[in-house]
């Protein structure tokens, strides 16, 4: 089995680290050259890894069409809003029909408010069994083989089938029949991650990490229910189990964003535009607010994250805002 990759990025690298563990071979696009040339020649990727060793049979290529060839299965762990624009190109340079597609990437498109197993359906075509593989998953701790668990959900395959090839002793591979509700929750967990990192920021303690968690897990699973969602789905890995990773772990980067913001280090958008990885929540919590208004509901916590963000809002009167609240039932 070949597996191709595009992205060689930290998800992308680790990924590719552990199918290369059970496939034939694994080869990585990207479009920084210093990166592929260094998995390619080196079998290192220091930018995201130091000196931790890949493995032989993992390649990297500036060629998009030499890495497709002969792939078996493509996964796509890319930025989202760059998903469309490869996607595309994969379609130009020609895929077999059948070969499956895969999504790791957790967002959503902002410009068209879709999520990324519609765009590249659109791009790629109906001949392709296209799926999501999500959940909490640092690449900082997969490269290290701890235990891990995602979902794999989509159409046009038995996604059964797929659950051993991805999965080993260390990455266990559920399916779930929702790829509307998980594709949702990936997305939006990172919306509340910087929530929660604009609390730490702020020194707030336990209970209000506690409280913004649960709250912020009500929001996701009253837009993902209002976008189709299985309510279920939003209390599996994809929801409540990728939500507490990213919420509680300094490995997350929109945790860590929103307690840079908070601590007043420097504006939101300069850090944006300094971050070497993709801080893909402030996207989203963009896109969450405007399928809000599109759907008629409430999502009070992601709208004082997007003021803080990208109003200059303070992010202690954003926490009074949310206290003072008219009261009302928890399950409202
Ligand atoms: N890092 C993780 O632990 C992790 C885990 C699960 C899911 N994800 C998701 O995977 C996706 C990628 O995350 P990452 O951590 O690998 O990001 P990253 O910032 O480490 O790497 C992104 C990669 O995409 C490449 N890239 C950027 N813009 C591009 C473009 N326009 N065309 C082609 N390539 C481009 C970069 O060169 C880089 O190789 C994100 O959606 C993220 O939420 C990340």
């Amino acid at each position: 089995m070949k597996a191709a990759i595009l992205g060689t990025g930290s998800w992308g690298t680790a990924f590719g680290r552990h199918l290369a563990g059970s496939w034939e071979s694994v080869a990585l696009w990207g479009i920084e050259a210093a990166q592929v040339r260094a998995i390619a020649d080196e079998h290192r990727n220091p930018a995201f890894f130091g000196d931790l060793a890949l493995p032989s049979n993992m390649t990297a290529s500036l060629d998009l069409a030499t890495v497709l060839d002969g792939a078996d299965a493509v996964f796509m762990i890319l930025p989202s809003q760059a998903i469309r624009a490869v996607a595309r190109q994969v379609h130009d340079i020609g895929l077999p029909d059948g070969v499956p597609v895969i999504s790791l990437s957790k967002g959503l498109e902002l410009s068209t408010l879709k999520r990324l197993s519609v765009v590249l359906e659109e791009e790629i075509g109906a001949n392709h069994p296209i799926g999501v593989l999500l959940g909490p998953s640092h690449a900082e701790e997969v490269v290290r083989g701890l235990p891990t668990a995602v979902v794999l959900a989509g159409r046009g395959a038995d996604w059964h089938s797929w659950q051993p090839r991805l999965s080993s002793s260390t990455f266990r591979v559920y399916t779930n029949h929702d790829a509307v509700g998980v594709e949702i929750a990936s997305a939006f967990k990172n919306v509340i991650a910087i929530a929660v990192g604009l609390c730490d920021g702020l020194e707030l303690g336990d209970n209000t990490r506690g409280t913004v968690m649960t709250r912020g897990l009500s929001e996701m699973a009253r837009l993902g229910v209002a976008l189709g969602g299985d309510h279920a789905t939003f209390y599996g890995l994809a929801g409540i189990g990728d939500m507490i990773t990213t919420c509680t772990s300094h490995h997350s980067r929109n945790r860590n964003f929103g307690e840079a913001v908070a601590r007043a280090q420097e504006d939101p958008q300069s850090l944006l535009d300094h971050s070497v990885q993709v801080v893909e929540g402030a996207v989203m919590t963009r896109a969450a607010l405007k399928l809000c208004a599109k759907h008629s509901i409430e999502l009070p916590i992601t709208q004082e994250v997007h003021d803080v963000l990208f109003s200059g809002k303070d992010p202690r009167s954003a926490m009074r805002g949310l206290m003072e609240r008219t009261l009302r039932c928890e399950g409202e």
